[in-house]
């Protein structure tokens, strides 16, 4: 569970990192894609190329953080990005290297503003939502190896 402080946290950084999505999401996929090669040919490159994947990935886990004391609201969101997922074979072990770049890119950004406190909120706000995609597409993997 996390606390209302880290909640509160969250919740007031989103509209300036959402403001800042694409400076963001473009930091994000450079270092992860330029460090992660595996993770790189995971990726359309076409879609790359447009910027359009790139965007979804990082805004949805901002769109995410937004609802994070109501989780429930995202579930028909995450059961079909977890199809996508399952398609590509996203495994459970990549979340935190996605979270890793994805903190990264949000320090970067933030710049002074990432203090102490705004990051180690967003490292376990993003722990609780690879949770439920993780739990989602876990589950799907069973159903799929019947
Ligand atoms: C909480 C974390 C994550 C969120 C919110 C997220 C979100 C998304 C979204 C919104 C899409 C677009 C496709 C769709 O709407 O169906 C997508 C596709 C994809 N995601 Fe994730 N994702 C996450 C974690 C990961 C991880 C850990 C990996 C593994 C490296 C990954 C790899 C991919 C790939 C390869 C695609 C398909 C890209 C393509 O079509 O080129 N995602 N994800």
């Amino acid at each position: 569970m996390l606390s209302q402080k880290t909640i509160e946290i969250v919740k007031s950084t989103v509209p300036v990192l959402k403001e800042r999505g694409i400076e963001i999401t473009t930091v994000f996929y450079k270092n992860m894609l330029g460090e992660n090669p595996e993770i790189k040919d995971m990726f359309d490159s076409g879609k790359q190329k447009d910027g359009s994947q790139p965007k979804a990935l990082a805004m949805t886990v901002l769109a995410a953080a937004q609802n994070i004391d109501n989780l429930a609201v995202l579930m028909p969101a995450v059961q079909s990005i977890a199809k996508t997922h399952i398609n590509v074979k996203v495994t459970k072990e990549q979340y935190p290297i996605v979270g890793k770049y994805l903190l990264g890119a949000i320090k970067e950004v933030l710049g002074a503003d990432a203090t102490d406190d705004v990051i180690n909120a967003w490292a376990e706000a993003y722990g609780v939502i690879a949770d439920v995609f993780i739990s989602v597409e876990e589950k799907m993997y069973q159903e799929q190896g019947k």
